[in-house]
């Protein structure tokens, strides 16, 4: 029965930017499709190799691979102006691929929803207008996109292919001019004319690429016997249902929404990697229990490189959280996990970890869910480790803190990054 088994996940277990791309581009050459399933370019995928660093949005990170398809599925929001003259324009400026070569390895379905420039605005005047208790969303539209998705209002990637593409553009415009209208704002602020010029410059490129039903394009793949690594965005405590709501994405950042997101059931799949950091990070506002204040905290951003992909923001930094980590084995389901940036705390004379949340009425908490989570309802109790002279399973506090967090969540840790190069791994 295996033999169908053919769809792997990788996914966040965090609050994003756990290393998703390095390890999806670590372990590309075993798959032949690269999926990815939800989100659009809030995230920010960080591949290195042969002295190149490379940022990707919405294009999975298999795609500076030779062989490998790469396909952008239907639950995924993406913003034309950023896979064009963004991403694209990166691959092809800094020599990786040439135009023909992206138009060869990039498929995108034909049911993925289109951010509009005025998405993008919306955004901005949401954020704008929940003042201080802001998401601290990316501003890269994803939010309103994700409601006219379900509002059955959207643009479709299959709409750009249509006669009457600028109707419908103006018509969900109009729209949009009315609900900034209803905050008092403008839809159109001094830049708006620009990315409008941007968008259709960039909605011809798109019409000169593979537009596919992405759902029946993988189906056909795993019949046929082609392996599928799914890549996830975010990370399991952003996510729309689980996550720490409202201080979330709009997605399904778990298993779920690769499901839905690739039109791929579940019974097709495999493994579930996990990826983590040795230690937390999160961009934007919202619980984080584990945040350091002190300058642990300001050694971990510094050592980490601890600024966003795709905003530049400082990233929040605290130690691991195994009662967040375990709610997110628990969701995912995950089979496997990958371990990231151990590195950055190589040299810690010691490192803390998480096992347990105090409530204020003193009750204890094992597995959390985010909903418990707010930072002045809760005290972390910690288990404290010697720290390690290098992130080796050869040096023995290391393998103590890798053994630590294996029982505690109670799934194999199969692979460990030492740092942010492609092949700067461990398989364990
Ligand atoms: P993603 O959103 O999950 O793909 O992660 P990002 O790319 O936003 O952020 C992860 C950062 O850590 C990137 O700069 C990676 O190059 C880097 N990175 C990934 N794995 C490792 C690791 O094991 N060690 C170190 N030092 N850096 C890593
Ligand atoms: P990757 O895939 C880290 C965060 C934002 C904000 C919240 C909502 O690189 O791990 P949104 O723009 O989605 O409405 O913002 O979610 N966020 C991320 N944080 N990594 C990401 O993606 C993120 N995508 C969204 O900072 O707190
Ligand atoms: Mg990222």
């Amino acid at each position: 029965m295996n033999d169908i088994l053919k769809v792997d996940v990788l996914l966040g277990l965090q609050w994003g930017d756990e290393g998703k791309g390095k390890g999806i581009d670590a372990l590309a050459p075993k798959y032949k499709i690269i999926a990815r399933a939800q989100g659009g370019p809030n995230a920010g995928h960080t591949l290195e190799f042969d002295d190149c660093k490379i940022v990707l949005h919405t294009i999975p990170s298999g795609i500076c691979r030779e062989g490998i398809k790469n396909v952008i599925g239907n639950g995924v929001v993406l913003d034309p102006a950023i896979l064009v003259f963004k991403e694209m324009n990166q691959l092809v400026s800094k020599g990786i691929l040439t135009f023909e070569q992206i138009q060869e390895r990039l498929f995108i379905s034909k049911k993925a929803h289109i951010i509009l420039p005025s998405h993008l605005r919306l955004d901005f005047i949401s954020e704008e207008m929940k003042g201080k208790d802001k998401i601290g969303s990316t501003l890269k539209g994803i939010s309103p996109t994700y409601q006219d998705k379900y509002g059955r209002n959207g643009l479709r990637v299959k709409d750009v292919l249509s006669n009457d593409f600028m109707k419908k553009y103006q018509i969900l415009k109009a729209k949009h001019a009315h609900i900034a209208a209803s905050f008092g704002y403008e839809l159109e602020d001094e830049t708006f004319a620009d990315k409008e010029k941007k968008f259709f410059e960039a909605i011809e490129v798109i019409k000169q690429l593979q537009l596919i039903d992405s759902e029946i394009f993988l189906n056909e793949a795993v019949s046929n016997g082609d392996s599928i690594l799914a890549e996830g965005a975010q990370g399991a405590m952003l996510d729309i249902d689980f996550g720490s709501w409202p201080f979330v994405t709009s997605s399904n950042t778990t298993t779920g929404g690769i499901c839905t997101g690739l039109g791929i059931a579940p019974n097709k799949m495999n493994n579930i990697f996990g990826v983590f950091k040795a230690y937390c990070t999160r961009v934007g506002s919202g619980p984080f229990p584990t945040e350091l204040f002190d300058e642990i905290g300001e050694t971990l951003q510094n050592m980490g490189k601890e600024f966003g992909s795709t905003t530049g923001r400082p990233r929040r930094c605290g130690w691991l959280d195994l009662v967040a980590l375990r709610y997110a084995v628990m969701i995912n389901g995950i089979t496997g996990l990958i371990m990231t940036k151990a590195d950055v705390m190589n040299e810690f004379d010691q490192v803390q970890v998480c096992t347990q949340y105090i409530q204020t009425d003193g009750n204890k908490i094992d597995i959390c869910c985010p909903d418990d989570m707010e930072a002045e309802n809760v005290q972390p109790v910690y288990t404290t480790f010697d720290g390690w002279s290098i992130a080796d399973l050869s040096d023995d506090n290391f393998q103590k803190y890798v053994n630590f967090i294996e029982e505690i969540v109670g799934v194999p840790i199969i692979i460990i990054g030492t740092g942010p190069g492609r092949d700067q791994i461990i398989h364990k």
